[in-house]
């Protein structure tokens, strides 16, 4: 763009100068397409009333700002979109680190009774800003999330999540049976619940709903029929359960379901399959599972630490990918060991290592951003810091530890720069987080200071 005929920014805009980086497309698991994204070593983020104005070359953008425009320096830095994340559990940070167990014994013996908890609004509340307040820590600015069966569950995570005009996706955990009292729900309830919260919540704000059947396990026939009809009724929210990710699981769904052809086919049979469905884990499938699921645009949220954690398998990424299954990348918390989407890459890459796939850092942070957008169906609205979009961005620190230091020094390129920050970075590496143009995360901060004495307390 010639900028000496370009418009200025408006006044009151704000602008942030570093490194920055964002994608524009998918670069590919192995060899980067370089036209995947826009890198730019000093580049400038110009932002107004919640959403990117501009992003470019520093150069080309200063001469366009109002005299007088605030504009932050980060050097040592890197300006990215803010992570997401595809498959995470609000009830679940206290089930991390819960020793020595697999999926089905974990659930009875950790899960369901830390999930119990929930029914009382006033914990609910309590947890779900918690909850937030650690995403926006490890710089996860949007996420596709699992509450409990309890409606108050689901009803304080979005008065939350709407405070702080942050994306969630959410719903009711419908789950009525083969689960002990207290997080089970009523089969009837389950449905009219399920239609309040739409109802009251789906586009309020960023706000949107996911029906949520935990898995087929712990759903009747009746209320997978009812999940189904929620989702034909309300044809733009999305769909959330678990899939295929342990051994013992996947012959328990047989035994449940003799009629049905596939573990699969359970979710088909109910209308659950399409696009706007996200699946967790698909670890264990085959080629059929791979393409009904392409057929149907059903989505996969990957979660190594969950998937390395339980013991679950290794997700084969690079089949998906070839058969075309749109893939998300998810920490899976409770069962997943880290709120850092940095570290679930970190995962993410072993997990590859040991299929003897590639995962390149520039494909590891396309998923966790632009393309994690896409498989949530809010790419028009994030994923990258494209002029429109919600100014939803990390300043990401890249000497944010000794080793992350040292690497630095070497003058890493840029391909090296991300790989440090994936295989290194974690929670330390994030030193701003910002929804829609607001900072909610200043690790230099007193709300950094207050959130890790919170914890610590
Ligand atoms: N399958 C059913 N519920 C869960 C859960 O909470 N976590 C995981 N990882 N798998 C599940
Ligand atoms: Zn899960």
């Amino acid at each position: 763009m010639n900028t000496s005929t370009a418009a200025a920014f408006p006044a009151g805009c704000t602008a942030f100068r570093g490194p920055l980086l964002h994608f524009i497309g998918e670069p590919g698991l192995t060899q980067p397409n370089p036209d995947s994204y826009e890198y730019h070593a000093d580049g400038l983020l110009v932002v107004a009333d919640g959403r990117v104005l501009a992003n470019g070359a520093a150069t080309d953008l200063l001469p366009r700002l109002p005299a007088g425009t605030e504009v932050g320096q980060w050097p040592d830095s890197l300006i990215i979109p803010g992570l997401i994340d595809t498959h995470v559990h609000m009830p679940q940070l206290a089930v991390m680190a819960s020793y020595g167990t697999q999926l089905l014994e974990w659930l009875e013996t950790y899960t369901f009774p830390t999930e119990a908890r929930f029914a009382d609004a006033g914990w609910s509340a309590d947890q779900s800003q918690l909850f937030l307040d650690l995403l926006l820590a490890h710089g996860t600015t949007s996420a596709l999330v699992f509450s409990t069966s309890h409606k108050v569950a689901a009803e304080a995570l979005f008065s939350a999540a709407d405070g702080y005009n942050m994306a969630i996706t959410t719903g009711k955990v419908m789950m009525d049976c083969h689960a002990p009292d207290g997080v089970r729900d009523e089969t009837e309830a389950s449905y009219s619940e399920s239609r309040e919260l739409i109802e009251r919540w789906h586009g309020k704000g960023r706000q949107r709903y996911a029906v949520t059947p935990r898995f087929a396990a712990t759903s009747t026939v009746q209320q997978l029929t009812y999940a189904g009809q929620l989702v034909a009724e309300y044809p733009d929210v999305l769909m959330q359960t678990h899939w295929a990710e342990n051994h013992a699981e996947i012959a328990w769904i047989k035994e449940l379901f003799p009629e049905r052809s596939s573990y699969l086919d359970v979710y088909d049979h109910f209308g659950l399959l399409g696009e706007r469905s996200v699946l967790a884990h698909g670890i264990h499938i085959d080629d059929v599972d791979r393409a009904r699921l392409a057929e149907t645009g059903t989505r996969i949220a990957f979660c190594p630490t969950s998937n390395t954690f339980l013991g679950s398998g290794l997700f084969d990424l690079a089949s998906a990918r070839a058969a075309e299954v749109q893939v998300g990348l998810a920490t899976d918390v409770g069962g997943g060991t880290s709120l850092s989407m940095l570290a679930t890459m970190a995962e993410a890459y072993k997990v590859c290592q040991l299929r003897g796939q590639s995962l390149n850092p520039f494909q590891a942070f396309y998923m966790a951003t632009l393309g994690n957008a896409q498989v949530l169906h809010q790419a028009a609205d994030t994923g990258n810091l494209q002029p429109g979009k919600y100014a939803d961005f990390l300043i990401l620190d890249r000497t944010a530890s000794p080793a992350l230091r040292l690497k630095h020094k070497a003058d890493r390129d840029l391909q090296g720069m991300l790989f440090d920050l994936m295989i290194l970075g974690d929670d330390r590496a994030i030193r701003r987080t910002y929804i829609a143009g607001q900072c909610r995360y200043d690790r230099e901060s007193t709300k950094g200071a207050a959130l890790n004495a919170c914890i610590s307390g």
